[in-house]
């Protein structure tokens, strides 16, 4: 790692269309800052991802100025799992994703996650940052998640929820709720599922991370029981003009 501490992401770069780089470390002084603009210009680089400490007000007085823009609260929150089942309410059918249902569970991810600091940072092309989470739920059918499962309205996928184990620890990666069909414990009972089926491979404990402005997602998690273990905060430094006209 250079002395910067700054690395070139090639995917995000390839994927957007702009250089991308993240900066390792979570703390950063004055000092720093001016390494990182060094290296980034020396590198061409048109963004940078920074993800801050929350409690130290060196790395915020140097972080909260031009060019970097606050983009998010990246909230991670964990529930114990026990012994206990969870509960699937019968009124909501629930099953593994199949062929079929890629259509609609990429239509579901392209409107869903606006929220995300993408979105937010608004120098990121709109249709890229929708394509971002089609291709991430579709790369979580092809393996990239342990599972996918699917709760199905109409003969249609309503929602979606991801999940992966490692050793005892469970991670929830993706969930998404149709917009016409949200509020009517869809979301509920996708995690309800995942839950389960992570708690019947051994899994002890799930995380899973939201986004600080999410609050509708928050409430959801807090109501299964998850509580908050870290919150973080996403910056991301622009020292280009490029993604300056889109939006
Ligand atoms: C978050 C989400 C999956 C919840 O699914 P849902 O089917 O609406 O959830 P439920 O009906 O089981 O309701 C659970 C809670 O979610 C809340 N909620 C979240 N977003 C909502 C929305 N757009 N419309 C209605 N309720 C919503 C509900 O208010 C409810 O909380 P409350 O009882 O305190 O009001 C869904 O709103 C969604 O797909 N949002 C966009 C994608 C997203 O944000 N995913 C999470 C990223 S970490």
């Amino acid at each position: 790692m250079n002395e910067s501490g700054c690395e070139l992401l090639p995917w995000d770069s390839e994927f957007f269309g702009v250089r991308i780089a993240r900066a390792s470390g979570e703390r950063a002084d004055s000092v720093r800052v001016a390494a990182i603009r060094e290296w980034c210009t020396a590198h061409q680089v048109d963004c940078l991802y920074f993800l801050a400490s929350l409690d130290d007000p060196v790395t915020l007085a140097a972080l909260c100025t031009p060019p970097f823009k606050l983009v998010d609260l990246r909230v991670t929150v964990a529930c114990p799992i026990g012994d206990k089942s969870y509960e699937v309410p019968s009124s909501v059918v629930i099953r593994e994703w199949q062929p079929r249902d890629l259509p609609h569970l990429r239509a579901i991810a392209s409107s869903a996650y606006t929220d995300s600091r993408f979105y937010f940072d608004q120098r990121f092309e709109r249709a890229l940052c929708d394509k971002l989470y089609e291709t991430w739920v579709e790369q979580s059918c092809r393996g990239q998640a342990d599972f996918v499962l699917v709760a199905e309205h109409d003969q249609a996928a309503a929602g979606f929820v991801t999940g992966s184990l490692r050793g005892s620890a469970g991670e929830i990666g993706l969930i998404g709720v149709r917009a016409q069909l949200r509020g009517r414990g869809v979301g509920t009972a996708l995690m309800q599922s995942a839950l389960e089926r992570l708690r019947l491979r051994g899994c002890t404990q799930v995380e899973l991370v939201t986004q600080g402005r999410n609050i509708g997602a928050q409430r959801m998690y807090q109501r299964l029981g998850f509580v908050t273990q870290s919150i973080k905060l996403w910056f991301h430094g622009w020292f280009s003009q490029r993604g300056d006209s889109i939006g």
